[in-house]
């Protein structure tokens, strides 16, 4: 099969690119999904395309909400337009954001959406166009990614973050009244082949298994680097970020295993992005 990744730059399409080394990998520089004609050319001859472009910027999608929309929203169905065209099949990807947060136990397929700020709102609106358009696709949502090629929009992927922080001696304060499946991109991507090989197509949560807050992924990642630092333990209130972020952000499926646990994916991260990561500065 011919697969196409787009949005090959960042933290998923990175991975799937390692996973799938005979894909042909866009980044945003080569291909802008929101460009119709342009996305049209790019997907003909493709068996697979799988649309790892977006805009991830949670609290810019506030002040912005065009932005976040014409990627998230427009582009997601201009890339099930052209596979439409193309005869190809679309695998696409989504978040938990598309949920309100509410209640202790993790959200399933079955769970009505339900986005409380503008990222996860032009999320949803990107998966109902998906469906619209190419009903056959398969929507992937998942939850809190790292890879080692870090998110370029928030400076490195979490884990990332926080071990350079610590690092460099700030004190570190992480939220822990937000929760998440912390799920490492490159074990998504292995799970993704098997969901293609198997056929699957609708809304499906795949995620690691286990679920757990900001701060406890945060000091789980300092241990792995072998830092003796605190981390406080603070509420997003304290925080303040622009955006409002779902309290219970864990995802669970009816439909598929979860990955493997998320410290298990998370010590694999630590050991490959530790391997290449550039040199500390002090
Ligand atoms: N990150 C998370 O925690 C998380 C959680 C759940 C679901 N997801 C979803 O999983 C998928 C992959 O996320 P990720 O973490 O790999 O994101 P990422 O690292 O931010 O990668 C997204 C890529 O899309 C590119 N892009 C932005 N606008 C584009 C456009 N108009 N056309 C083509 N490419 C464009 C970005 O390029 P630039 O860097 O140049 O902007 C970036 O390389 C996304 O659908 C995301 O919504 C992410």
């Amino acid at each position: 099969m011919r697969f196409l990744v787009t949005g090959a730059g960042g933290q998923l399409g990175t991975d799937l690119g390692a996973v799938l080394p005979d894909a042909v990998g866009m980044t945003r520089a080569q291909l802008s999904i929101a460009d119709r004609e342009s996305v049209r050319e790019a997907v003909e001859g493709f068996d697979v395309v799988l649309n790892c472009a977006a805009d991830n910027a949670v609290d810019a999608a506030e002040a912005n909400p065009e932005a976040a929309f014409a990627v998230n929203a427009e582009g997601a169905g201009n890339v099930a337009w052209a596979c439409g065209l193309a005869g190809a099949r679309l695998v696409h990807f989504s978040t938990n954001f598309v949920f309100d947060g509410s209640g202790s136990r993790p959200f399933t397929e079955a769970d009505l959406p339900g986005a409380l700020g503008a990222y996860g709102r032009s999320k949803l609106e990107g998966e109902r166009r998906v469906l619209e358009m190419l009903p056959e696709s398969l929507i992937v949502r998942s939850s809190g990614l790292f890879g080692a090629q870090g998110s370029a929009v928030k400076g490195g992927s979490f884990p990332q973050r926080i071990v350079m922080r610590a690092e460099a001696g700030e004190k570190l304060r992480v939220i822990d009244d937000q929760s998440l499946n912390p799920t490492y991109t490159r074990d998504l991507a292995l799970g993704v082949v098997d969901l293609i090989d198997r056929g699957y197509t609708g809304v499906l949560h795949l995620v690691a298994g286990g679920c757990c807050t900001y701060w406890e992924l945060a000091v789980e990642a300092v241990r792995l680097a072998g830092l003796a630092v605190e981390v406080e333990p603070i509420s997003s209130a304290a925080l303040g970020a622009p955006a409002p972020r779902p309290a219970n952000g864990c995802l669970g499926s009816g439909r598929a295993q979860p990955l493997r646990h998320w410290r298990e994916g998370l010590a694999a991260w630590w050991t490959e992005w530790s391997a290449r990561r550039p040199l500390r500065t002090r």
